[in-house]
Order: structure tokens, then C-alpha cells, then sequence
């Protein structure tokens, strides 16, 4: 490992993501721009180890820049974060981001490709070639920024749905150049997959790609599979050969930072906030919900298995309290307004049944919460439930594991917490500490909330000490690494690119 990550060390990562891991705004008075890391799934997973990989990171604003402050907010973030923004304009975001990426790759990726067909009050849905060529060209204004600063012994590593045309407008431009790309999602089954009208020109550019890489076995098997039916060619595990060109294929388990969590959990704030929170909730056992608003995440689901526990177990109402972060999450896209509706509805009618003056059984936070709050709330959680419908990972289920420590002096905490994972997160695999769900059976589900709260302490050390095993040695660095090595070994063996 020690050699690996020296070799990583020797060349540039050009990291193309949709998002950049900064956001920012212009002060109207100095009309300066102003710019902080953000949050986020990926962008957590790859901040600690930027500087290891020596990269330079590509990818959009989240806002449109106006044309006269382009050069400003180009300057900026390439001195102040080594980070260069792909300008796009309102209108193609509303069809590259929202439509093609959030309302036809994402819903099909996690097998529910309904939304996009089905008939809707006024308005038939259809697939829409408008979103298809919008994708196509937002991924060719990403390559027009990776060719803006490319040098051939870079590495360039392409992340997710976002930009799998990405990898065929690199190659056509850059005959030599590495490429890897990794898909953060599920890769659903061939039989979903080629129900995606443009499922051959897809794939096609991905294999421009050297090294293609995902969460699970499951999800390359499956890639591998989509392949052999639609372009009709041979594949084996370590990949398959088309055009002429080998493209291999891997799987690396993404991580968290787990010292990181450890970190924020030593701070002083956090340990006043924990007390805090503890004696709010005494005398009750906490669970604890964290989402991004999505469909994908199931909240639906666990809400109609916390009314179905309470409705079953009336000892424990008044005893018993869900926390459930609703992080906002592409507001745009008409599905997820709808499920925000659902969701508050569900809510309402929970607290409405078996609340009272002094107890609400679900407490629900509609926004983002900053790290320390949240780590806070892993912390003194005795229940975290994770009934996501499909997911690529799932990384709360490994931030609640890190951050169940003790913290003498701050609180006395019963033992650690329980896990309920559902078996639909890739994180499932990996973690068989926790009690495993199929979200889709409410009766499961509230079984598991309730031997879940019933567990003795030996028995959720014994599941704690194996879960916290596998998250601190599988970690966002050495997911990262292990890419990023693995890309230099295959592009160092290609037999097909002489560069004579
Ligand atoms: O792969 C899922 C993902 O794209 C993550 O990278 C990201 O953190 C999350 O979904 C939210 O995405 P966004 O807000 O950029 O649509």
C-alpha cells in the first residue's frame, strides 16, 4: 500500500465531478466573490485526500456566474482551491442536470424508471431527446475544460452519472489520455437498463474509458451483463474488449473519514450540544433518520413502519422518538416535490395520532444541519434506520457507526447504538453488524425498530465491534487510493496505445 500511494502521489488527478466541492456567492457592494468547501457525499469522500492525489478538481458552481464575473471566479477558485468551474447556463442545467441526469438516469439507476413514462394529470411524459442532446452538451463543455489544462502524463478520473459521455469526448481529443471513471450509484440490472431509449451510444462512451470502477460486484456484474446484451460483445470479470480498446473493470467500496468524525466528536461545542440533547431526550430512546429528500431514501417507508410500532406497541409511545433529518436535495425536479409533500403529510398524521403536549414521536428537520450538530446526533442516537430503496452506498450508515463512542465525562452512554440497514444499500454488503431490512415490508421493518431498541449491550458491542472494524479500515483515502493506483497500472499496460 505504502508504494501505491507514493507512485499515486507522482502525477496530476484531474477530478471531474458535476459539482465542485466549493460553493460561494458575490457580495453586491465589492462584487467580490466569496467561496467556502461545501458538503456532500463525494465531495466529503475525496477532500481528505486531494493533496495526496495532487488534484485538481473540475466541475460546476451549482449556480450560473454571469459573463462579466467569469474571469474573477475562474482566478479565484484555481489559486484559493486548485479547482476549475465549467460555466453553464440556467437553461442547459434545467435540461443536463434536472432532466436527463435527475429525472432519467437517476430514477432508472435505482429501478424506478416510472416517473418518466408514466401519465401524468394534463401531460404525457415521454422520453425527451431535447434532455438527451442537452447531456451530450453539457459533457462537452466538461472535456472543453479538462482540455483547457491537460498534459498527457496526467490521470483523469470522471465521476458519475452526471458525465458518461464524458470519457468518448476525452478520447476523441486526447488519443493517449488515462481515463477512469466511477460510478457512485447502483448500475441496475440489464433488465432495467436497456429500457433506457440511448442505452447503446451510453455505454459505447463509457468504454472510451480505461478503467471503469463501482461500489459492488453486483453493479459491475451488472454492467458487464448490460454490455453483452446491448453491444453484443464478449466480456470477462476484469473487463471486455471494444473498438479495439480494453477497457478494465473494478470494484472499490467508497468509505468516510473516520477521524474526522473522532475529531468533531472532541470538540468542546459538540460536547456541550450532546449533554444537551441528552437531557432532552431522557427517558426516551432516540432513532435516528438521515436523509437526503429523495425517493430513493425511502422515508416513506420508515415512517409507515415507525406509525405501524407505535400502533402495535402502545408501551412504548410517549418512550420512544424519531429524529429525521430532510436534507433538501433537487428541489426542481417535480418528483421530489411531491415526495417532500408525502413526507410532511406522513409526518403530521404520526404526530397528530400519538402525540401529545409534551411528546412529538417524530421530530423533523427539513434542512441541512452543520457537521457538529450532526455528529452530535449520531452520537447520542440509540437507533439509526436506513431504509433506502435502492443505494449506491450509503454513507450515514458508516458516519452513525464512527461516531458511537463513549464520551465519559459527557454523557452515559448505554452501550453503543444499533444499525438497521436496508439490504437494497450497497453498504449492506459490507456491513454485517447491523440488522438488515427489506424496507419495502413495513412488518420487517417494525420488527427490526423493535429489537433494535430491545437489544442487550453485549450484543450490540459485539455488532458495533464488527461494524466499526470494517469502516475504519475501509476508508474515503484508501478508496481513493486504491482508483487511482489501479488507473495508473492498467494505463501503464495498455497494449493498444503506443505512444510512438
Ligand atoms: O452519486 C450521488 C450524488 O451525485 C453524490 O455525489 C452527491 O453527494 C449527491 O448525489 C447529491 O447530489 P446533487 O445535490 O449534486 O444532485
Amino acid at each position: 500500500a505504502g508504494e501505491a500511494s507514493e507512485s499515486v502521489a507522482k502525477h496530476r488527478v484531474i477530478i471531474v465531478a458535476n459539482r465542485l466541492p466549493v460553493s460561494g456567492g458575490r457580495d453586491e457592494k465589492t462584487g467580490e466573490w466569496d467561496f467556502r468547501m461545501s458538503s456532500g457525499g463525494l465531495v466529503t469522500a475525496l477532500k481528505g485526500s486531494r493533496e495526496e492525489l495532487n488534484a485538481v478538481w473540475i466541475g460546476w458552481l451549482g449556480q450560473e456566474i454571469p459573463e462579466e464575473d467569469r474571469e474573477q471566479v475562474r482566478e479565484k477558485l484555481l489559486r484559493e482551491y486548485n479547482a476549475v468551474p465549467v460555466f453553464l447556463s440556467d437553461e442547459l442545467v434545467n435540461k443536463y442536470y434536472n432532466g436527463f441526469s435527475n429525472d432519467v438516469l437517476w430514477p432508472l439507476f435505482h429501478y424506478m424508471p416510472l416517473p418518466i413514462y408514466q401519465s401524468e394529470a394534463g401531460s404525457d411524459k415521454r422520453f425527451d431527446t431535447v434532455l438527451w442532446d442537452a447531456y451530450r452538451e453539457a459533457n462537452v463543455l466538461f472535456a472543453d475544460a479538462v482540455a483547457a489544462i491537460w498534459v498527457e502524463s496526467d490521470y483523469i478520473w470522471v465521476h458519475d452519472y452526471h458525465l458518461m459521455w464524458l470519457p468518448l469526448e476525452l478520447r476523441q481529443r486526447f488519443k493517449h489520455a488515462n481515463i477512469g471513471w466511477f460510478l457512485h450509484t447502483p448500475f441496475p440490472s440489464s433488465e432495467i437498463y436497456r429500457i433506457l431509449p440511448v442505452r447503446k451510444p451510453l455505454l459505447e462512451a463509457l468504454l472510451a474509458s480505461d478503467l471503469l470502477g463501482f461500489h459492488t460486484y453486483d453493479y459491475a456484474r451488472h454492467f458487464l451483463s448490460a454490455c453483452a446484451r446491448v453491444l453484443e460483445v464478449d466480456t470477462t470479470p476484469r473487463g471486455l474488449e471494444y473498438a479495439s480498446h480494453f477497457m478494465s473493470l473494478g470494484v472499490f467500496p467508497i468509505g468516510i473519514d473516520p477521524e474526522h468524525i473522532a475529531h468533531i466528536l472532541q470538540r468542546p461545542a459538540v460536547h456541550a450540544r450532546i449533554a444537551e440533547l441528552t437531557e432532552t431526550f431522557a427517558g426516551r430512546k432516540v432513532l435516528l433518520g438521515v436523509d437526503r429528500l429523495d425517493y430513493i431514501k425511502g422515508m416513506p417507508h420508515k415512517l409507515l413502519a415507525l406509525e405501524l410500532f407505535l400502533t402495535r406497541h402502545p408501551e412504548w409511545r410517549g418512550k420512544v422518538t424519531l429524529i429525521q433529518v430532510g436534507v433538501p436535495s433537487r428541489t426542481e425536479v417535480p418528483e421530489y416535490q411531491r415526495l417532500s409533500e408525502r413526507v410532511n403529510e406522513l409526518v403530521g398524521r404520526i404526530n397528530g395520532t400519538f402525540g401529545n403536549l409534551e411528546y412529538a414521536p417524530v421530530h423533523y428537520i427539513n434542512q441541512s444541519i452543520t457537521q457538529e450538530e450532526l455528529v452530535a446526533i449520531y452520537n447520542m442516537a440509540d437507533v439509526c434506520l436506513v431504509t433506502s430503496l435502492r443505494d449506491g452506498m450509503n454513507l450515514v450508515s458508516y458516519e452513525f457507526v464512527a461516531a458511537q463512542r463513549d464520551m465519559p465525562g459527557v454523557h452515559q452512554k448505554d452501550g453503543p447504538g444499533v444499525l438497521v440497514l436496508s439490504e437494497f444499500a450497497g453498504s449492506a454488503q459490507s456491513l454485517s453488524g447491523a440488522i438488515r431490512i427489506n424496507p419495502w415490508n413495513t412488518e420487517e421493518v417494525c420488527h427490526a425498530i423493535q429489537q433494535a431498541l430491545t437489544l442487550s449491550r453485549a450484543e450490540r458491542e459485539i455488532r458495533q465491534h464488527k461494524l466499526s472494524r470494517y469502516v475504519s479500515v475501509n476508508t474515503a483515502s484508501s478508496w481513493a487510493k486504491s482508483f487511482v493506483a489501479e488507473l495508473r497500472t492498467v494505463c501503464a499496460n495498455k497494449p493498444n496505445l503506443s505512444k510512438l
